[in-house]
């Protein structure tokens, strides 16, 4: 079977899908000073115990790689945070980003979906990233925030300066050495978080109908986010709607045109749709990587870690460890259970995943309905993005139903 790997132009540094599963559940790389995790039950193990492998890892970044103190913070950025300020800022901010304001958002959803291809069509030609699986989640997301969805260039301008590159950073490296200037991706976060601090402040003036004022109001117990909080949560949330949704919509096309009989299935059964979302996760998973730092000496895998070691623990490749997933290459939506670790797992998993998954769920439907059958164009070329910690197209061209 030609499964996803033969088929596409998969970047060399993708080593989780190019290659064969590493065996070797824990390994140090010398190149980069990290320590890579391959294996699945120590990928569980690790992001279920935050006080062995915390999450604040930007404490190991040697100071010259940071940007000087006054203009950078990340104060209550959630994803480097440990217990138990997280459990107290989660809540906070899961007062304000609830279940039920996403669920709120379908009818949205489809409607803009909807508006998108329309336009699409109108042009006569489908580039499924640009056309749809970019657009949609970053109007989402921004009109949710409550920030103006015109401002996208500004958004996408500091995304790819954030996430588009195609080379590792090396904590044995200066700034000057590494591969890519740090300078353009500070600038970015500074410029990112000056417009998030703007709209934050108004909203304290001027209360909307946004989540930005949800989260400026949100209240527990009496403790409130304080400014720096709210900036920082913003950015996430404006940064994990940009990238993540695509990854996931254009990964769920491609494993469907990898795998036509499964799209058939799935196009006769809608209540597969959630299940084929799930195994496209766990087959291209968009986040490949996790970062957590010991907090002192460690065993795991058979492997013995000093404290204050960097550890990438490689979700990509738990993903595809064959001791837990048996055929492990195959996209098959009819797996199940399914317990990959795209989301991650613990106290940080993923508070966008209802997000995610209705916007998939949303998104993908569509493009069944429209789309029959669901095909890139062989003429023109998939494009993935380079960047070595993840998953994703940045250019996927469809064949256009005449
Ligand atoms: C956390 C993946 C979409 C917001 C995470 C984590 C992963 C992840 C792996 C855990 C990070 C860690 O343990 O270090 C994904 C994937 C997505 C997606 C694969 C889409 C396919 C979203 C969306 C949003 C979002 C759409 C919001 C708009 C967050 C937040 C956290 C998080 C706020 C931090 C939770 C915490 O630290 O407690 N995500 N995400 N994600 N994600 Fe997502």
């Amino acid at each position: 079977m030609v499964g996803v790997v033969e088929r596409y132009d998969i970047p060399e540094q993708h080593f989780w899908l190019r290659e064969p599963w590493p065996g070797r559940p824990v390994e140090y790389d010398a190149g980069t000073g990290t320590w890579g995790v391959y294996g699945y039950p120590e990928a569980q193990e690790i992001l279920a115990d935050p006080a062995r492998f915390s999450s604040t890892t930007m404490r190991l970044v040697p100071k010259g790689l940071m940007p000087s103190g006054e203009e950078f913070s990340m104060e209550g950025f959630l994803t480097q945070i440990d217990p138990p300020e997280h459990g107290k800022l989660r809540k906070l901010v899961s007062s304000a980003f609830t279940r039920r304001v996403v669920a709120d958002l379908e009818p949205r959803i489809t409607a803009l979906a909807h508006e998108l291809l329309d336009a699409a069509r109108g042009r006569g030609r489908m580039e499924l990233v640009a056309d749809l699986a970019y657009p949609l989640p970053v109007i989402v997301i921004a009109e949710l925030l409550g920030v103006p969805g015109d401002d996208r260039p500004l958004f996408k301008r500091w995304a790819d300066a954030l996430f588009q590159r195609d080379a590792r950073i090396s904590l044995g490296k200066s700034a000057k050495e590494q591969p890519v200037d740090l300078r353009d991706t500070w600038r970015a976060w500074k410029e990112m978080s000056g417009y998030l601090a703007d709209h934050a402040a108004e909203r304290r003036r001027r209360p909307r109908a946004d989540l930005l004022t949800r989260l400026v109001e949100a209240d527990v117990d009496g403790e409130r986010l304080p400014d720096a909080q709210v900036v920082n949560f913003a950015i996430i949330l404006l940064l994990a709607g940009h990238i993540t949704t695509t990854m996931l919509l254009g990964n769920t096309v491609l494993c469907l045109d990898a795998f036509p009989e499964q799209q058939e299935k799935v196009r006769a059964d809608r209540a597969l749709v959630p299940a084929a979302i799930e195994e496209s996760l766990r087959l291209l998973t968009p986040f490949a990587a996790l970062g957590r730092a010991t907090t002192r000496e460690v065993e795991i895998g058979g492997v013995t870690i000093p404290p204050d070691q960097l550890l990438m623990v490689w979700i990509a490749a738990a993903n595809r460890d064959p001791r837990q997933f048996p055929d492990a290459d195959v996209f098959d939506p009819g797996r199940d259970p399914n317990p990959h670790l795209a989301f991650g797992r613990g106290i940080h998993f993923c508070l966008g995943a209802p997000l995610a998954r209705l916007e998939g769920r949303v998104a993908l439907n569509i493009l069944l309905d429209r789309f029959n059958p669901l095909r890139t164009d062989p003429e023109d070329r998939v494009e993935f993005m380079p960047t070595p910690t993840m998953t994703g197209v940045r250019r996927l061209p469809l064949i256009v139903p005449s």
